[in-house]
């Protein structure tokens, strides 16, 4: 039996998953892998705080060295969350000799390079499968399961707040904030969700996932962001009629060196398999030139589908001969050769409230033509209201930079733009 002793930085939602699974698992760990794994000190600010798991009170400390400088523990396992002190305190356990397993995205999309060094430096592991989408496997499925494949493009729900979200508006036509507000009542928003909500948690994962897909380090500042704050009822009602669902994505396409990565709300056709991906389930959809679309599907987030990813790695990490690192330039400026795309291509939703009288359509037209800007289907939703009528068009592909331009050359004395919102095949 090999005996495996651990130290845990942080004690709260998924720390305690952790606790939990562990505890009811050694019979297991024993049987299958020949192992024992046990919890010998855990990092947390108060001590003194109730917990949800049976942690006992003498293993708890509030001074990180009992963790990093005890010569016993060999893991260390971090969910305090944040970049820092997780990040220095990642990097002190990894210099001290310990293998790091981590839930903390901030942390590895900010500071993977500082991270993977200081454990190749001196030979111990990095595992960090929980730090996107939860009991999802695609950390592993990407660095291992599919590296016979050239990865095209990958697109995730990869936020499960935003998704509950705008599944609740599509469903029942809900208001955004009404929504959110029932969300943070059911402990299904953060009291403060605006990394949520802003798309920022999105956009750290997809840095991490694109990294490993693309086989190049894609920092976080090259991920476009636009968040969900503001979605209209009327949006969702409309591209519903039309046939489409809004999801907040998370996409990453790489044509050559170049590549493109971007999180913001888009409409998918209904037929989408993403589309079908609702409340707070995770998804994330892939192409590979070898394996061709697969999607994978699951718990994003809560105690235990994310303890599910850590002790899974924990596992690994205790009977693992040798820790494997992406091969990549891990630095945090892109490798020389590549360039990150800001003029993508995309079909574009855009609602306007246009001034109720003969030529105006042909007005519009004429903007959007300027700028090679085709327009694929119109719809006129709702009634005239103070003069002015609301209506809706569906572009072909076009060019960022041309939406754009086109949008900006629309007279508000004649129409006002209400929403732009990207759609995708
Ligand atoms: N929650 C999820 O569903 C989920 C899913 C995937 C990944 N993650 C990631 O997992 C990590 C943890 O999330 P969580 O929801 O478990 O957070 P949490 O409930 O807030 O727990 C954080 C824990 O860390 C401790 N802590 C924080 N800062 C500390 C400091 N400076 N010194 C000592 N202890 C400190 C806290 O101590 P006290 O208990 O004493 O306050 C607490 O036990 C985050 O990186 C998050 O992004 C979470």
């Amino acid at each position: 039996m090999k005996d495996v002793v651990i130290g845990f930085l942080g004690c709260g939602n998924v720390g305690g998953g952790v606790w939990k699974l562990l505890e009811g698992f050694q019979k297991e760990l024993a049987h299958r892998d020949n192992l024992s794994i046990r919890v010998k000190r855990v990092l947390v600010r108060d001590v003194n705080k109730a917990r949800t798991c049976a942690v006992p009170r003498e293993l708890l400390t509030t001074d990180v060295n009992d963790v990093i400088n005890d010569p016993e523990i060999s893991i260390v396992v971090e969910f305090m969350g944040g970049e820092q002190p997780a990040t220095e305190y990642m990097i002190r356990a990894l210099r001290a000799g310990k293998t790091v397993v981590t839930a903390n995205k901030v942390a590895v999309a900010l500071n993977w390079h500082r991270l993977q060094a200081a454990a190749q430096e001196h030979g111990v592991g990095l595992y960090y499968e929980a730090s996107v989408c939860g009991a999802i496997p695609i950390i592993d499925t990407l660095n291992h399961s599919l590296q016979a494949n050239r990865i095209q493009y990958l697109m995730g729900i990869i936020n499960g707040t935003t998704n509950y979200i705008l599944s609740r508006m599509y469903e029942k036509g809900e208001d955004y904030s009404a929504v959110l507000e029932d969300a943070k009542r059911l402990g299904l928003a953060e009291p403060n969700p605006a990394s949520d909500v802003e798309g920022y948690d999105a956009a750290y994962k997809l840095s991490i996932m694109s990294s490993l897909a693309f086989h190049a380090r894609v920092p976080f500042s090259k991920v476009y962001v636009e968040g969900i704050t503001r979605v209209t009822a009327m949006d969702i009602a409309c591209g519903k009629e039309m046939g489409y669902v809004l999801k907040l994505l998370a996409i990453a396409k790489r044509d050559g060196d170049n590549i493109e990565v971007r999180v913001h709300p888009t409409f998918l056709p209904g037929s989408h398999p993403l589309a079908q991906v609702n409340g707070s389930f995770n998804a994330v959809y892939l192409k590979g030139h070898a394996c061709q679309e697969m999607m994978l599907q699951g718990r994003g987030a809560g105690d235990m589908p994310t303890a599910s990813a850590v002790v899974g790695d924990i596992i690994h990490a205790s009977v693992a001969d040798v820790h494997v690192h992406p091969t990549f330039a891990n630095t945090p400026d892109a490798d020389a050769i590549l360039t990150f795309e800001d003029n993508w291509t995309s079909r574009y939703f855009v609602r306007i409230s246009a001034v109720d009288k003969p030529g105006v359509l042909a007005k519009v037209a004429g903007w959007f033509a300027k700028e090679n800007v085709s327009i694929a289907t119109m719809m006129q939703k709702g009634s005239v209201e103070e003069g002015r009528v609301p209506l809706i068009f569906i572009t072909h592909e076009a060019s960022e930079k041309a939406m754009q331009a086109a949008l900006a050359a629309f007279d508000p004395q004649i129409c006002t733009v209400d929403s732009m919102i990207r759609v995708e095949k």
